[in-house]
């Protein structure tokens, strides 16, 4: 087994999950424990804020404790502490930041502000050895890279030529990738997160069925995600006026809404139609990026990069190799944060003791 240089634990609190994880060398997963919050949010169709940061603070000492035991790690073991500072909701970032500096201050150890979209990147260096084998690790990654980070509030295409140097190509102009599924699950009743829901749904549907557009599909590395929300909503709104109604209604006021499906709305073809027009935006700006700066290797990051079409067209249209975490590697998790924290750490960063959070924080471009 190769020698451990460096056990760092992760904390994340930035959205609806509190997470905290043991890293090995920026790369191996000793733990990694996630308390979700989703079935607390799910009556809302999206994260509540004042309800995530409340739920964070019951949580967070537990779920940190879990991971450390998981980990069979004493805190004297440990080489740093890695936690998220932003972007997210001011209110759930306070808590885990918070709770690290506490426990650094009290354990001695050093203290490492990350930026959560650098640690959904940095996924991509995780693995989990069998038992300790620290002999599994797969190859990592190769610069230069380019990486497509899209959640659930980002979508921005990353150009990665070294630890920690980054030039942000393109962003969003509007809704992230990760939004527009949300919007659009809740157009047609999905339910929530929208994004598993649409991929769910657009199984036995037609992608073909409805011409969605692809906006500023040729132009530039940017993108726009709300018009095609307004275009699904124009034929939900279409199919709705047609006034296709279940049969033996005879009040609309004594009858529920009837489900998406038994209004006549193509539910399938319209999620089938929508996520092919997402993920056709995605690869052709990721492939065209991609022969453009000659990279090694392309790798995907954030919730959305686990869906199952995004992947599968990138793979066969993209020239050089991608590659992709797991899907629980891919959603929020405080592994990532700590591999993030890792790299920061043999780079020689500190956070002082005044590490504030940043909500609306970017990633750096320092190229
Ligand atoms: O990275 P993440 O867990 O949280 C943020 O940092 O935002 O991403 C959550 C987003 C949500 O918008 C969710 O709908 C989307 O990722 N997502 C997916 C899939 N799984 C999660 N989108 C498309 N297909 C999926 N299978
Ligand atoms: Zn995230």
């Amino acid at each position: 087994m190769g020698k451990i240089v460096s056990l760092i634990l992760g904390v994340e609190t930035s959205c609806d999950e509190t997470a905290a994880a043991v890293v090995a060398d920026g790369r191996s997963i000793l733990s990694n424990v996630v308390a979700s919050q989703i079935e607390l949010h799910r009556r809302y169709g999206g994260v509540f804020p004042e309800i995530a940061s409340r739920q964070h603070v019951l949580d967070i000492v537990p779920v940190i404790e879990e991971a450390m035991a998981q980990a069979g790690t004493a805190w004297a073991g440990l080489g740093a502490l890695a936690v998220t500072s932003g972007p997210g909701l001011v209110g759930s970032l306070l808590v885990g930041v918070n709770a690290a500096k506490g426990i650094a201050w009290a354990k001695g150890l050093p203290l490492i502000g990350v930026n959560h979209l650098e640690a959904h990147l940095y996924a991509n260096w995780l693995y989990t050895p069998r038992q300790g084998r620290q002999e599994d690790a797969p190859p990592a990654p190769r610069f230069p890279l380019l990486c497509l980070i899209v959640s659930g509030g980002h979508s921005d295409l990353v150009l990665m030529t070294a630890h920690g140097q980054y030039r942000v190509l393109g962003r969003t102009v509007d809704d992230a990738a990760g939004e527009a599924f949300d919007k659009v699950a809740r157009l047609l009743d999905l339910g929530y997160p929208g994004g598993p829901a649409i991929q769910k749904a657009a199984e036995g549907g037609n992608p073909t069925r409805f011409d969605l557009p692809r906006a500023m599909l040729k132009e530039g590395y940017d993108f726009s995600f709300s018009g095609l929300k307004t275009a699904v909503l124009r034929i939900v709104q279409k199919h709705e006026g047609s006034g296709k109604k279940p049969s033996g209604e005879r009040s609309r006021q004594l009858t529920p809404r009837a489900a998406p499906a038994q209004r006549g709305l193509p539910v399938a073809d319209l999620a089938a139609s929508f996520q092919a027009a997402v993920v056709d935006v995605l690869v052709e700006k990721t492939r065209r990026a991609a022969e453009e700066f000659q990279v090694e290797e392309v790798l995907l990051a954030g919730g959305v990069a686990s869906n199952a079409l995004l992947r599968g067209q990138m793979v066969s249209r993209v020239q050089v190799p991608v590659r992709y975490p797991p899907p629980n590697l891919c959603t929020d998790n405080a592994a990532m944060v700590a591999a993030a924290g890792y790299f920061k750490h043999m780079a020689g960063e500190r956070a002082d003791w005044d590490l504030d959070v940043k909500p609306g924080m970017g990633l750096r471009c320092e190229l």
